[in-house]
């Protein structure tokens, strides 16, 4: 679409005086509006019961927490070293599975085989289907008389989430704070609900889109997302070498430069969310026996990536929800890549139209060329 810029001063561009927030006004106001709604505190909420007396604490290996987080009061809290004994912490989301380890947790990336645990807690999710999954699964893995505890903010959909489970279950006890809810529910005995087991069935891998497996949660799973399918309608027909998929997700983008990029002698999938790399493992498959595939849990962002390894390297990369924050995930991502890249190598890249990618991507590559912009987004080439 337009022609190559670059030569930029890098040393004045990584050492302007001019904050973010100078040239993006907007980002500051949606942090402040940000700041005054961010005291929900679900985790905090979901220990309230145990801090009361009302529930007892599970002895150590007895209790379950399911997309668990190194929250301070359970990391650095009075009570830290009794709850790290007691939880088994399953965390698929690799940034927060190495905050787990770092506290010292006994952390998981998918759910253990036992099946006899005093209590479970669980933290919601954003995605409904996603979350009635993780409960059908803990309360599965409780023992007769076990403990569920559910908790998340007001505007996550908490109160949904416990009329489903009064609904299905019966009788529930709760408690509102920190703009959060959580909810507690007793165990009984004999078989599982039906209702459960279809939730659990419901938030299990399949063909979602066209013949791709995914699962509910993860990045555009029931719909192939318009910034990648951009990305894929514009890839450049010379990729080859070694090439490397950041936050690859259930593998669209590996799936395409499979069928696309004949060249290809290498092909590493990076991903943070283990579920998502599970489904890419049977997405992204080939008998070449010219290409080697390999898929990494990985968090691109945590400085342990390969240098100077790439030929090309291909992303779509997430954004934080938190509007405050949002771009600095990419940017983060953009430098890895950077880092990554042999000189001379290349990246490609599809972003949303309102992040401000430019100033990183003209800050850590010599050259830089928008290939196409259309439906909000565009894809970038820049080169090292
Ligand atoms: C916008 S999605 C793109 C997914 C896929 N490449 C596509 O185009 O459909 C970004 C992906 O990055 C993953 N991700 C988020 N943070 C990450 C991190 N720190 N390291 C690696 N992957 C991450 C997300 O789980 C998500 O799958």
């Amino acid at each position: 679409m337009s022609g190559w810029c670059g030569r930029v001063k890098k040393e004045r561009l990584r050492s302007s005086p001019l904050a973010v927030d100078e040239c993006f006004p907007l980002a500051l106001s949606a942090r402040r509006r940000q700041s005054k709604k961010m005291n929900a505190d679900p985790i905090q909420t979901l220990l309230l019961p145990f801090e009361t007396g009302e529930a007892p604490m599970p002895a150590p290996g007895r209790g379950l927490f399911l997309r668990a987080e190194a929250h301070p009061a359970l990391a650095y809290g009075e009570t830290a070293a009794r709850w790290k004994e007691a939880l088994i912490a399953v965390q698929s989301f690799k940034p927060a599975f190495d905050r787990l380890q770092a506290a010292g947790f006994d952390a998981l990336p998918a759910m253990p085989d036992d099946r006899d645990f005093d209590v479970a807690l669980v933290r919601i999710t954003k995605h409904k289907q996603e979350t009635l999954g993780l409960l059908a699964q803990a309360y599965a893995a409780l023992a007769p008389g076990g403990r569920l505890h559910v908790a998340g903010a007001k505007d996550e959909g908490i109160e949904s989430i416990e009329k489903r489970l009064k609904s299905v279950l019966g009788p529930v006890s709760s408690v509102s704070k920190y703009h959060a809810r959580a909810v507690t529910i007793e165990k009984q005995g004999g078989p599982m609900p039906d209702e459960l087991a279809a939730w659990a069935d419901a938030a299990l891998p399949r063909a979602h889109v066209e013949r791709f497996v995914t699962a509910p949660g993860m990045f555009s799973f029931d719909k192939v997302d318009k910034g990648s399918r951009l990305l894929v309608e514009h890839l450049p027909k010379d990729i080859k070498g070694r090439v490397a998929d950041f936050g690859a997700g259930w593998g669209y983008l590996s799936s395409a430069m499979l069928g696309a990029c004949p060249y290809m002698r290498r092909l590493d999938l990076y991903e943070a969310e283990a579920m998502a790399l599970d489904c890419a493992r049977h997405n992204v498959a080939s008998n070449r026996e010219d290409l080697e595939i390999t898929f990494n849990w990985a968090d691109v962002t945590a400085g342990g990536m390969p240098a100077k390894r790439y030929d090309f390297i291909v992303m779509n990369p997430p954004f934080h929800s938190d509007k405050a924050q949002q771009a600095s995930l990419g940017q983060e991502f953009i430098k890895a890549a950077a880092k990554a890249l042999k000189p001379g190598g290349r990246l490609i890249m599809v972003a949303n139209l309102m992040l401000p990618y430019d100033r990183t991507i003209a800050a850590e590559f010599d050259l830089h060329r928008t290939l196409v912009q259309a439906d909000g987004f565009k894809v970038i080439e820049a080169r090292r």
